[in-house]
């Protein structure tokens, strides 16, 4: 038996958000990889077309689009702009999220902190699943993962907002599976533990470090390529019947920030 074609996303078209670096850029390059054209679309439209260029010097198909999650018209802009460049979509990664890093003390925040945190962790992915689905189910092939995070399934002190706007997101996949199921969609979630990206970068210190991996089975913290074969898996033909579920991509354990 081989393998290749359980992999193979070739004819696919994914749609990543914050693709411009850390976890997002690995899942780009990763699908990219696979044979699937990639719309890489950020904040910064600098940094997606670095990624999109980069993919397509390697012989990759890819295109650049500016895209904030938090703005509604962006969102629908980056659907349309994905059918209209390469005809459909078929993967969509639910990725460009915030929150947590800084710590959330409870009595600091105020309610358009956790509007904001919804927003790009809940909102965004909700309103991009609905616009995506209807030409995943016409095109016959239809595979979202959202980017959630080992915090929604921790219990964290100044962690109560990112991690339970994580949580809605890994609740809103195993619901929207059933309705998704019969459209031929299948929607599941890859939850990091600590992994290095600059976001990462900018909270970390040796302490933390150290005592991260005191909790970590596998002893070290998580590269993207770890976070990004999660994706493929989910984004391929090989989890063909896998829908609704959460992978924790963490080294194993129960990976805490304390
Ligand atoms: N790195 C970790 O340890 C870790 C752990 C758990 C979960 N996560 C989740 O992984 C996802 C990616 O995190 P990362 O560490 O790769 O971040 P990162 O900061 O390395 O990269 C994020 C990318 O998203 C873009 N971005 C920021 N705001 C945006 C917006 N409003 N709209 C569109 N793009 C935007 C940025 O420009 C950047 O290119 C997030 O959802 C985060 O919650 C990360």
């Amino acid at each position: 038996m081989k393998t290749d074609s359980l992999f193979d996303l070739t004819g696919k078209v994914a749609v990543v958000t914050g693709g411009g670096d850390g976890i997002g850029k690995g899942c780009c390059e990763i699908l990219a990889a696979a044979g699937a054209a990639v719309v890489v679309s950020d904040l910064l439209l600098d940094k997606a077309r670095a990624v999109a260029d980069s993919i397509a010097a390697g012989g990759g198909k890819s295109a650049a689009v500016a895209c904030n999650v938090l703005d509604h018209e962006d969102i629908t802009r980056l659907i349309e702009f994905a059918v209209a460049t390469f005809g459909t979509v078929n993967i969509l990664v639910n990725n460009a999220g915030m929150g947590g890093g800084g710590r959330e003390n409870p009595y600091n925040i105020d309610r358009a902190y956790v509007e904001r945190i919804y927003a790009i962790n809940v909102f965004a992915p909700w309103q991009l699943c609905k616009l995506a689905a209807p030409h995943m189910q016409k095109s016959g092939y239809g595979s979202i993962i959202n980017i959630t995070s080992m915090s929604s399934i921790n219990n964290s002190p100044s962690m109560a907002i990112y991690g339970s706007s994580k949580a809605a997101l890994n609740h809103l996949a195993s619901n929207l599976a059933f309705d998704y199921g019969e459209m031929g969609i299948r929607i599941n979630n890859v939850g990091p533990g600590a992994t290095r990206t600059h976001a990462l970068a900018s909270v970390l210190t040796p302490e933390i470090e150290a005592k991260m991996l005191a909790h970590t089975p596998i002893r070290r913290l998580g590269e993207v390529s770890d976070v990004a074969g999660a994706v493929l898996y989910f984004a391929a033909p090989v989890s063909a019947w896998v829908s609704g579920q959460t992978l924790m991509v963490n080294g194993g354990g129960v990976q805490t920030l304390d």
